[in-house]
């Protein structure tokens, strides 16, 4: 499987790495042009890179030779991987700047974007730089995790360049997953219902939209046309998903039956409302010191609708918010809503499930076995979903498109 790997290396002890990190992806069949920031320079040998890659190494956003392909650099190439990335490389992706090539080409890239850090453990560790790496996994990049070992300083610690076999793995499972979720029609359901009382007032729930949004992204990442029926959330849509925003649960059934036709997956994350008003006031309703009861009716149970309406290459993937996980419980539920796999969350807990950025999820499928995938950040979690699902869903051949 021959690929075209941008190899981005920026200002790091270990930037002299890249030269046998080139020599193993080319060993693998693969093309491997290099890009270098100004510091990179400072440790690795231009005329070096050029003879291991056998290109010239851009580097300067205004070489005449580089200034008019980089965009091209950035929409030709199969995987951008950057090793090392140092922490100021790592800030400025989260931060989309692009005051140099480099940046720039990140920015530009329609391909699955690795980085792969190396630095001191404090900055590794540093509450600037944590926030900056789950902003980047948030949008899909795939963070190859340093190694503890020995470091520039003479100290032990994290944040060594993780091992090249682990820079290999890593580019392998997302150039595979490129290929098999390429063109798969994905439709995802995030957020929370609002049912409204009055003009002012409705009855929701604490649904963020975090996971089915991590999902979303997790899938278009992976080279799905994403469709995502969003409830209100606060979030930005996902970069490269068509969103479609919905409010009350009748309107989240419309947007997802209208759908479901044209998509080949469907996860329904969104905390749908079990319940809505069956008169909602017309006009705001005034405080006059006497009690008030609502009467409330069933909404439509939308999972189950979408199982009836199911071809038989379709995959339904349910969710359960569960204060105690039931393993009877949960299988009785996955077979009543006719899901192709039930994503069971532990909500007992605080900083887990509704709102946070962590979840903890237990995976069933109709056969009865489950698999525990533990608590990790939703972003993490995403990408676990997908793996999981790539075992047990055959995928159509071709999308439906
Ligand atoms: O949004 P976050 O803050 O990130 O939180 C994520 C989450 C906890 C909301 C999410 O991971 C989750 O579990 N979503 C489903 C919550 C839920 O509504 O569970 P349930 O057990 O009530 O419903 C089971 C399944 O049926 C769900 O797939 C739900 O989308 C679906 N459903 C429920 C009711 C209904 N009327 N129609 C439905 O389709």
């Amino acid at each position: 499987m021959s690929k075209k790997i941008l190899l981005g290396v920026t200002g790091s002890i270990a930037a002299y790495k890249a030269l046998d990190l080139t020599r193993l992806l080319r060993q693998d069949g693969h093309d491997v042009q290099m890009v270098a920031t100004k510091n990179a320079l400072r440790f690795l040998p231009r005329l070096t890179a050029e003879v291991f890659t056998g290109h010239p190494l851009y580097s300067d956003m205004f070489d005449p030779a580089c200034s008019v392909r980089h965009i091209d650099l950035a929409r030709e190439c199969d995987a951008l991987l950057v090793a090392p990335a140092s922490a100021d490389f790592l800030s400025k992706m989260a931060l989309g700047l692009a005051d140099d090539l480099l940046s720039t080409l990140c920015l530009a890239a329609t391909c699955p974007v690795l980085v792969a850090p190396a630095m001191e453990e404090n900055m590794y560790l540093h509450p600037a730089i944590r926030e900056h790496r789950k902003t980047l996994t948030a949008r899909g990049v795939y963070e190859i995790a340093p190694e503890t070992g020995p470091l520039a300083s003479g100290k032990e610690g994290l944040g060594r360049l993780a091992s090249m076999e682990a820079i290999r793995k890593a580019l392998d499972i997302c150039l595979t997953r490129n290929g098999r979720w390429s063109g798969i029609r994905v439709l995802v359901s995030a957020g929370p219902t609002h049912e409204p009382i009055d003009p002012v007032r409705f009855i929701g729930n604490r649904s963020s939209g975090k996971m089915g949004y991590a999902l979303a992204t997790a899938c278009a990442s992976r080279g799905a046309h994403v469709t995502l029926v969003s409830g209100p959330t606060a979030l930005s849509p996902p970069a490269g998903v068509d969103i479609r925003q919905v409010t009350s649960a009748q309107e989240l059934e419309n947007s997802i039956n209208q759908a479901f036709p044209d998509h080949d997956i469907c996860f329904m994350a969104a905390a749908v409302s079990d319940y809505r008003l069956t008169l909602p006031h017309p006009e705001k309703r005034k405080k006059d010191g006497n009690s008030w009861t609502l009467t409330l009716e069933e909404n439509p149970d939308i999972l189950a609708g979408l199982s009836r309406l199911k071809a038989p290459d379709q995959f339904l993937v349910g969710f359960a918010a569960e204060s105690k996980l039931d393993h009877k419980k949960l299988l009785d539920k996955l077979r009543k809503k006719g899901a192709d796999m039930l994503l069971a969350n532990n909500i007992s807990q605080p900083g887990i499930g509704f709102s946070s950025d962590e979840n903890e999820i237990t995976m069933l499928l109709p056969d009865g076995s489950s698999l525990c995938m533990g608590k990790h950040p939703k972003a993490v979690l995403a990408n676990k979903i997908l793996d999981e699902v790539e075992k047990v869903w055959r995928f159509p051949p071709r999308s439906r498109q």
